[in-house]
C-alpha cells in the first residue's frame, strides 16, 4: 500500500527555496526535469512562440503551493500561480484550522458544458423549438457521429434545450442550447467543433440562419462545491472570543449575500484562489472567472459565491458552489511543463477532481480574507510581508530580510528608504 502522505507539512514557509523543491518533488516523484521546468518559465521560447502570436518573450510569475488540504479525506498540496502576497500564505493557514475538523468535503457534477446556436429569420418561430426537441435524438446521434477524441472517451452531446427570445432588437431569436459531455477536458474546443458541424442540420430542420455557433461560459451543468466547519475556539484571538470571531464572519458574509459592492470584492478574493489552482494548471481562468461571476448574478442580483453560517453548537460552517469548467487534458495543459508539473503535484485522476480541489481552495481563500476583515483587517498581515519585501528589495537576504523587515515594523516606517539604511547599518555593523 501507498504511503499515506500528510500535507501539513510544518514550517514549510520557513524552508529555504530548494528545500521546498525538494519536498515538492518527493511528494509527487517529480523527475530532473520537473523540478528544472520549476525554476525556469515551464516553457521553451519555441513552444512559446507557437503557442499565441507575435511572442516576443516569455513571463514568469511565482509558482507556490498550499499545504494543509485535506479534501474528501485526501491529503492535497495546491499549486498556485498569482503575483499577490498573502494569499498562499492566508490559504495554508485557513486549510489548517478545516483541516483540524476533518477538512472539506466537496463533490461536483459531470463535465456538461453549453454549447449555444443563435437561429434567426425562423418562418416559424412559434414552433421552431418544439419542433427541433421531437427531433432530439436524431440532432444528437448527428453530433455524436461527427467525431472527436472526446466521443471516443465516453463523452459527447446529451441533451438539447431550446430557448426563444421574442422580438429582441434583431427581431425573433431561437437559441438551441448543445448539452456535451467533455470528460476530462475544459471542452472549448470539442464542444465549439460539435456545434459547428450540427449548425446545418439546425439550419435544415427549422428553415432559419443560424448565427453564432460558441460555448457559454456560464457552465451551471458543471458545478463544484465544498464545505467544511472550523470549531469556534479555534477562531479566538488576543482581542475576541472564537464566538465573537463567528458572528464577525458570519455578518461579513451576509454583507457579501446582500450588497453587490461587497460581493465583487468578496468573490475577487475567492478568485484569488480559484484562479490561482487554473493558471499553475494551465487552465482557462478567464473562462472558470466569467461563470463565476455570471452564476454569482444567476438570480438577477450579483451575489457571494460562499455561503457562513453559525451551526447550533456555535461552530462555523462554510460552503461555495461554483462553476468550474477544468481540465487536466488539452490545451495548455498539454504543452505547459509548469502545468504538467502543477497537476504531478495535485495528483488528481479527473477534470472533476480538480474542480474540487479548487472549489476547496476558493473557499479557504474567502475563509482567511473574511476573517481576517473581520478581525484586525488585512493590512497588518499585508505590511509584515510588505516590509519582507522591501528588506529584500534593499539588498538583505535571508536571516538579515527578515530582522530588516522586523525593525521597519517596530520603527512603524515601512518605506524602502529606510529599509536601505538599515542594511547600511547592518553591514556597518558586521
Ligand atoms: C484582496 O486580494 C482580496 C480581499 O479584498 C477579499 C475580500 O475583501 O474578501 C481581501
Amino acid at each position: 500500500m501507498d504511503e499515506v502522505k500528510r500535507s501539513a507539512i510544518g514550517q514549510f514557509y520557513k524552508k529555504t527555496l530548494a528545500e521546498r523543491q525538494a519536498i515538492a518533488a518527493a511528494w509527487a516523484q517529480l523527475s530532473e526535469a520537473d523540478v528544472q521546468a520549476l525554476s525556469d518559465s515551464g516553457l521553451t521560447p519555441s513552444q512559446a512562440d507557437l503557442m499565441i502570436e507575435n511572442v516576443i518573450g516569455r513571463y514568469s510569475l511565482p509558482f507556490a503551493l498550499a499545504t494543509n488540504f485535506l479534501i474528501n479525506s485526501r491529503d492535497y498540496l495546491a499549486p498556485m500561480v498569482i503575483e499577490e502576497p498573502s494569499v498562499v500564505a492566508a490559504c495554508s493557514y485557513a486549510a489548517k484550522l478545516f483541516r483540524e475538523s476533518g477538512g472539506f468535503t466537496a463533490s461536483s457534477d459531470e463535465s456538461v458544458m453549453i454549447g449555444q446556436l443563435q437561429v434567426l429569420d425562423l418562418p416559424d418561430f412559434e414552433n421552431a423549438g418544439a419542433r427541433l426537441l421531437a427531433r432530439k435524438q436524431e440532432i444528437l446521434r448527428a453530433v455524436n457521429d461527427s467525431g472527436g477524441s472526446i466521443a471516443a472517451r465516453g463523452g459527447g452531446a446529451l441533451d438539447l434545450e431550446a430557448r426563444s427570445f421574442p422580438a429582441t432588437a434583431i427581431g425573433d431569436m431561437l437559441v438551441v442550447h448543445l448539452l456535451y459531455d467533455t470528460r476530462d477536458a475544459m471542452g472549448a474546443n470539442a464542444i465549439n467543433s460539435a456545434l459547428e458541424a450540427v449548425a446545418p442540420l439546425i439550419k435544415r430542420m427549422t428553415g432559419g440562419r443560424v448565427n453564432l455557433r460558441i460555448l457559454s461560459n456560464l457552465s451551471d451543468r458543471r458545478l463544484a462545491r465544498a464545505s467544511g466547519m472550523i470549531p469556534a475556539q479555534a477562531l479566538a484571538t488576543d482581542s475576541a472570543t472564537g464566538e465573537q470571531v463567528v458572528d464577525a464572519i458570519v455578518e461579513a458574509a451576509v454583507f457579501a449575500e446582500v450588497d453587490p459592492y461587497r460581493a465583487a470584492t468578496h468573490n475577487k478574493g475567492i478568485m484569488n484562489g480559484i484562479d490561482a489552482v487554473m493558471l499553475a494548471t494551465g487552465n482557462d481562468w478567464r473562462a472558470v472567472e466569467a461563470g463565476a461571476h455570471a452564476y454569482a448574478a444567476r438570480d438577477g442580483r450579483y451575489r457571494s459565491l460562499t455561503r457562513w453560517r453559525k451551526d447550533e453548537a456555535g461552530n462555523l460552517q462554510g460552503a461555495i458552489e461554483v462553476p468550474l469548467a477544468t481540465g487536466i487534458v488539452g490545451g495548455a495543459t498539454r504543452v505547459h511543463h509548469g502545468a504538467k508539473v502543477a497537476l504531478k503535484l495535485l495528483g488528481v485522476q479527473s477534470a472533476r477532481e480538480l474542480a474540487e480541489v479548487a472549489a476547496a481552495v476558493g473557499l479557504a481563500q474567502n475563509f482567511a480574507a473574511i476573517r481576517a476583515l473581520a478581525t484586525d483587517g488585512i493590512q497588518a498581515g499585508h505590511m509584515r510581508l510588505h516590509a519582507r519585501q522591501l528588506a529584500l528589495a534593499a539588498g538583505a537576504i535571508g536571516a538579515d530580510a527578515q530582522a530588516v523587515a522586523r525593525q521597519l515594523i517596530d520603527e512603524d516606517c515601512i518605506r524602502l528608504e529606510r529599509a536601505k539604511e538599515i542594511v547600511n547599518e547592518r553591514k556597518r555593523e558586521t
